[in-house]
């Protein structure tokens, strides 16, 4: 049985009464990178929250989510806590936000990892600025010490998957985790990232807009569309000869883009 499988899964805003994804399904397994794509408001964001309960209570969640043998949608709230960062951590769209502006980030960090593990403080500072040279971190002392306000958005970043990486989960959720980084180092960061996730078979779910970062990390993808799941497969038949007239509209408006790049570069025409 695969670590994750998604039957069904339904979200419905009990607001409006209206269904903001439908009937999706997918499966992660150990090891496995599954990337995420569609376009903005596709439901992205709200299917992965779902995963670890931590969706806005308007939203009713159903169908059956497993997770390493357990159904999440049925757990209580209290067994839902544990299950949170220690078997699935997440890497937030926004994730300069996550921190708290007034409190030192080594602190925040530091209490974090004492929730989810046993580790002594020192250990856990030996391992975070292990890390933070695997993300290109330098002078991990002077950022840890630093307040939030004091780091750059791409810096806070690299920090929440540092975090990430730390907690060693089975399952790490990452919600557009390079875009406040620039090119090089979101390069950088990327490959450090799947070398690290490799080492302890941990599985990773990848959202992400940039079809190259998907094309460069995920084994198999999946296709969002106004709430539905328009295509899934492996990354080379999604990204390579994709089925759906969606993914082949996707793929062709990002081919233009990347067309009209080169032709800038190459001083043929003007941006
Ligand atoms: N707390 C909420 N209450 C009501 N509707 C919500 C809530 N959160 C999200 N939604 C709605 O659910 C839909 C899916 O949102 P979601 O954030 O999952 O999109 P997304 O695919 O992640 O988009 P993006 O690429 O911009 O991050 C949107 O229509 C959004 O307005
Ligand atoms: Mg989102």
């Amino acid at each position: 049985m695969s670590l994750l499988q998604v039957n069904g899964l339904t979200i419905k805003d009990s607001q409006t009464n209206q269904l903001l994804v439908e009937q999706i399904h997918f499966q992660v397994d150990s090891g496995e990178t599954l990337g995420i794509i569609g376009e903005s408001g596709s439901g992205k964001t709200i299917t992965c929250r779902a995963l670890t309960g931590i969706n806005d209570p308007r939203l009713v969640v159903t169908g059956d989510i497993q997770f390493d043998g357990k159904p999440i949608l049925k757990l209580p709230e209290s067994a839902l806590k544990q299950h949170r960062g220690r078997d699935i951590a997440m890497i937030m769209q926004q994730g300069s936000r996550a921190f708290d502006p007034s409190t030192r980030v080594s602190k925040q960090m530091i209490e974090t990892m004492r929730v989810h593990t046993k580790m002594s403080k020192k250990a856990i500072v030996t391992t975070l600025i292990h890390y933070m040279a695997y993300m290109k971190l330098k002078q991990p002392k002077q950022i840890l010490q630093s307040y939030p306000y004091m780091l750059s958005g791409g810096m806070l970043q690299r920090l929440m998957i540092v975090l990430a990486l730390a907690l060693k989960p089975k399952l790490i959720i990452a919600d557009e985790p390079t875009t406040a980084l620039d090119t090089i180092t979101q390069y950088e960061v990327l490959k450090a990232f799947a070398d690290i996730k490799k080492q302890f078979d941990c599985a990773l779910i990848f959202i992400s807009h940039d079809l190259a970062v998907i094309n460069q990390i995920a084994d198999k993808v999946i296709v969002m569309k106004n709430g539905q799941l328009v295509e899934s497969g492996s990354r080379d038949s999604v990204l390579y000869q994709p089925q759906h007239a969606y993914t082949q509209y996707l793929l062709s408006t990002k081919r233009k883009v990347n067309q009209h790049f080169q032709r800038v570069m190459r001083g043929e025409t003007n941006a």
